[in-house]
């Protein structure tokens, strides 16, 4: 198939990039590299030994955009572009509905000017907000607590209209967990710019020696060992999950929600413990005050992806650390300063 992938230079974008091509698809990848790097795409060229397109564009930018889809026919739609730093969203909300809202629906008339009906969308379990009915299911009650996470829950309303207005379209809603790891090769990889928020790039730069210590955010939650617990998935696992996607909507159309997670939590301390193994060495960390808007405990109920789309994740913990290690201690300042 023909497929265009936006914010295809990303994190889970490139590695995604990379398993399409695996997999034997054509791919067009638009990017605005607002927060990524061209230099994955030519290693993602390099490891899958194919090429791809890529042009550099701004979803605001619907000339560009049309241009896009007139030099190629596209299949479907992979998109992943959006800005996803929830404290920003915090400070700009108006940035992120201009660039998150309003760019998914250039890109959504573009693609039915073009005639395109096949949709993958990036959501993020972020939309079920704070919801203490554990294990998350696709049906437990959406409730965004930021504007980040209310650009996601508004564009799954949207993309839910626009398939009642049209039932020929196909649209899958993966609502990723945490996402974490590397492509095993250790080449591709994430390269947050400035201070990772996330757990597992602080984790790893703390090992490559670019800040002290971690801090753990809270050791009185309410879960075993007092620190929050995520469900963190291995990035290759998540980009077979967007692969199982579209080859279900091939043959059926409607709009469909899937978790990608794993089903299992693991807090802060295991998190750390894991990271250690996979280094070879302890690292430093220091328990610290709550962050606000963290919540206990989430992790999902996969068992509808596994159902509809005989996909689940394959890889554990240390799997996770030990390639996301491999990526770090081998680009220990991301892409621009790789050995
Ligand atoms: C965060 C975002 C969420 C987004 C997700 C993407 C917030 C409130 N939520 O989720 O919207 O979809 O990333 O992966 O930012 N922790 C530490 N020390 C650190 C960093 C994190 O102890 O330096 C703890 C947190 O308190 C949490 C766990 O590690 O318990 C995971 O944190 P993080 O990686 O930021 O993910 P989420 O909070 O789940």
């Amino acid at each position: 198939m023909k497929i265009l992938v936006t914010g295809g230079a990303g994190f889970i974008g490139s590695h995604t990039t990379l398993a399409l091509l695996e997999a034997g698809h054509d791919v067009v990848v638009v990017d605005s590299l607002a927060n990524s790097d061209v230099e994955s795409l030519r290693r993602v060229s390099d490891l899958s030994k194919k090429t791809l397109t890529f042009r550099e564009l701004d979803l605001l930018d619907v000339e560009s955009l049309a241009e896009v889809f007139t030099e190629t026919i596209f299949d479907a739609v992979v998109h992943f572009a959006g800005l996803k730093a929830v404290g920003e969203s915090v400070t700009s909300p108006l940035l992120y509905y201009r660039n998150n809202v309003v760019g998914t629906l250039n890109l959504l008339d573009a693609m039915i000017e073009a005639g395109v009906k096949t949709f993958v969308f990036s959501s993020s379990a972020t939309v079920y907000g704070d919801s203490d009915a554990l294990p998350l299911t696709e049906g437990t009650p959406l409730g965004a607590t930021n504007a980040y996470g209310r650009t996601k829950e508004q564009l799954e309303g949207i993309l839910t209209d626009l398939v009642a207005s049209d039932p020929a379209m196909s649209v899958a809603i993966l609502r990723y967990f945490n996402p974490v790891g590397a492509h095993e090769s250790g080449r591709i990889g994430e390269d947050p710019r400035g201070t990772p928020n996330n757990l597992l790039p602080f984790v790893a730069q703390v090992a490559v020696g670019r800040h002290e210590k971690v801090s753990i955010y809270g050791d009185d939650y309410d879960t075993p060992d007092g620190t929050g617990v995520r469900d963190y998935i291995h990035v290759m696992d998540l980009a077979e999950g967007h692969l199982a996607a579209l080859d279900f909507l091939m043959s059926q159309k409607g709009v469909f929600r899937w978790n990608l997670g794993t089903g299992n939590g693991s807090s802060v301390l295991e998190v750390i413990r894991a990271f250690e193994r996979a280094v070879g060495r302890n690292l430093p960390y220091a328990v610290a005050a709550r962050r606000p808007g963290d919540s206990a405990m989430s992790f999902a109920d996969s068992s509808a992806a596994k159902r509809d789309l005989g996909w689940s994740a394959t890889r554990d913990l240390d799997q996770m650390c030990a390639d996301h290690w491999r990526w770090q201690n081998t680009n220990p300042e991301g892409y621009t300063t790789s050995k």
